[in-house]
């Protein structure tokens, strides 16, 4: 078979010249060769593999490219990377390779083209293309992964327990590109996983990170999740969406199963958003529900403060994973503490104030904040699914009403604490604040209308009954 085509950018012909010119052969291979297989667009990644020095190649690679670009070499792994236009190019030489138990010091011989295939991780990862003039675009897929591709399979080159131990990380890639591509892991594939899975504590964090945050990415996430509780991979990366799982009973009353509800939730925010932040809130959302669960005989079961125990819990897992502590995760912790405010306002008619007072603390995040309570709705009782479809499409159009009449959001005291000070010829302290609460509630409530001059009449009242002066009164 011959896929020139996948090989139409101008640079091809030069890694084949250099090759040549080196006297080696070498081959494209990887995620390029299969997302063109499977039309996924022009992959802006390339790897390329030399049957002999990949560094070498990629020197003579730069000298043969006009703008003789500068070639990134990382010793330790043998590879050297090059950018041209939008373009990476990764190159190693054909390995063959065995990795020790705790996989951190591979033993590494050269190796032949197949040699290498035979060390990666997936048949549909290990079809290369030829890039010698005389066969330039020739397959060599000597683990039929074009099958594979076409059955939508994935699998391993060599017995799978060989595979993943070699490293770890790759069980999580099984179950990344089945979510991505909607691929199905042979059975023997997900068997060896399940037996490994506690292996994938030797992968750094921030590997593990990167294949979560492509599943998160994916149109259906769940599919990732699922994979990776049925394997026990989850209960070691995210223990705290595990101890979400089950349903207790006591006494006839049950609550929902809120791992899979979390699941359902995310499965709907991915339908309305491509924000991976919002989307990482989805999944957390409920976390705070494992540790704060009780029964009492007369409410049955509660989760009470659960919002506020899952925002505390984003911070440890952000730090336990090694994730940015930074903006994100504050739009994280925000979404989860939050994330039964509207729902609230969806059971009965959303008052004005209440309205405000939801604007006032999400601010900029109130839109944010709709799509994950919109997704949270995952009742199967149509009544009901319908009323708080309904419910919220009010309180997106209340949030609109007030926001042009309030404009509580990222709100800006209208009187400042300088002219509180200075109207009553006083220094910082407590009767300050509490005149700034009482104009503050006051908006919320709609009381008075956000402005400078109601605002200003309700300071000097305040004041006077804290028994402070005006200097209007001197
Ligand atoms: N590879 C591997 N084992 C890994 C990682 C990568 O065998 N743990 C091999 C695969 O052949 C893979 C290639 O290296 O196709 C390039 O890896 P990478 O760029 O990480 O992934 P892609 O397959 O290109 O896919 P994506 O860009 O979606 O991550």
């Amino acid at each position: 078979m011959n896929y020139k085509d996948a090989l139409h950018h101008p640079i091809f012909k030069i890694i084949s010249k250099s090759a040549e010119e080196l006297q080696i052969e070498s081959f494209v291979i990887g995620g390029f060769v299969r997302d063109f297989l499977l039309k996924r667009g022009d992959a802006k990644d390339i790897d390329v593999v030399a049957i002999g020095d990949g560094i070498k190649l990629a020197q003579q690679v730069a000298k043969n490219l006009p703008n003789k670009p500068k070639v990134q070499i990382f010793k330790t792994y043998g590879t050297a990377m090059l950018r041209h236009d939008d373009i990476e190019i990764e190159f190693v030489g054909a390995r063959k390779e065995s990795y020790t138990e705790d996989s951190r010091n591979p033993a590494v011989e050269n190796g032949s083209l197949v040699d290498d295939q035979n060390r990666r991780d997936f048949t549909i990862n290990a079809l290369a293309l030829n890039l010698k003039a005389q066969r330039f675009g020739d397959l060599i897929d000597p683990f039929n992964g074009i099958k594979d591709l076409e059955n939508k399979i994935i699998k391993t080159p060599l017995n799978p327990d060989i595979t993943y131990s070699d490293d770890p990380l790759r069980m999580l890639r099984a179950i990344r590109f089945a979510t991505q591509l909607g691929f199905t892991i042979e059975d023997k594939s997900l068997e060896s996983i399940t037996k490994n899975s506690d292996r994938i504590k030797i992968i750094t964090n921030e590997r593990i990170v990167t294949e979560l945050h492509k599943i998160l990415e994916s149109k259906r996430p769940s599919i990732g999740f699922l994979l990776l509780e049925t394997t026990g991979l989850l209960k070691h990366i995210l223990p705290e969406l595990t101890a979400l799982k089950g349903i207790d009973e006591v006494e006839g009353q049950r609550h929902k199963d809120n791992f899979y509800h979390t699941l359902e939730v995310v499965d709907n925010i991915a339908l309305n958003t491509n924000d991976l932040w919002l989307r990482w809130a989805a999944l957390l959302h409920d976390i705070g529900k494992a540790p704060t669960k009780k029964f009492s005989k007369k409410v049955g079961w509660t989760f009470h403060g659960h919002e506020f125990e899952g925002s505390k819990m984003v911070y440890k897992l952000f730090k336990r994973l090694k994730m940015p502590l930074n903006d994100k995760m504050k739009f994280v912790q925000k979404m989860v503490l939050m994330s039964s405010r509207p729902i609230v306002l969806a059971e009965d008619m959303a008052t004005d104030s209440a309205v405000r007072r939801l604007v006032f603390d999400a601010g900029d995040y109130v839109d944010d904040l709709m799509v994950l309570c919109e997704a949270d709705i995952t009742t199967k009782n149509p009544k009901k699914f319908n009323k708080y479809h309904n419910n919220f499409k009010i309180v997106r159009e209340k949030i609109v009403e007030v926001e042009e009449r309030d404009h509580v959001r990222n709100f800006q005291p209208p009187v400042s604490g300088e002219e509180i000070m200075n109207t009553f010829n006083i220094k910082p302290s407590r009767d300050i604040g509490i005149i700034k609460e009482a104009i503050k509630e006051a908006i919320l409530e709609g009381d008075i209308p956000n402005e400078y001059d109601a605002a200003y009449q309700l300071m000097l009242e305040t004041g006077k009954k804290l028994g402070l002066k005006s200097n209007i009164d001197l």
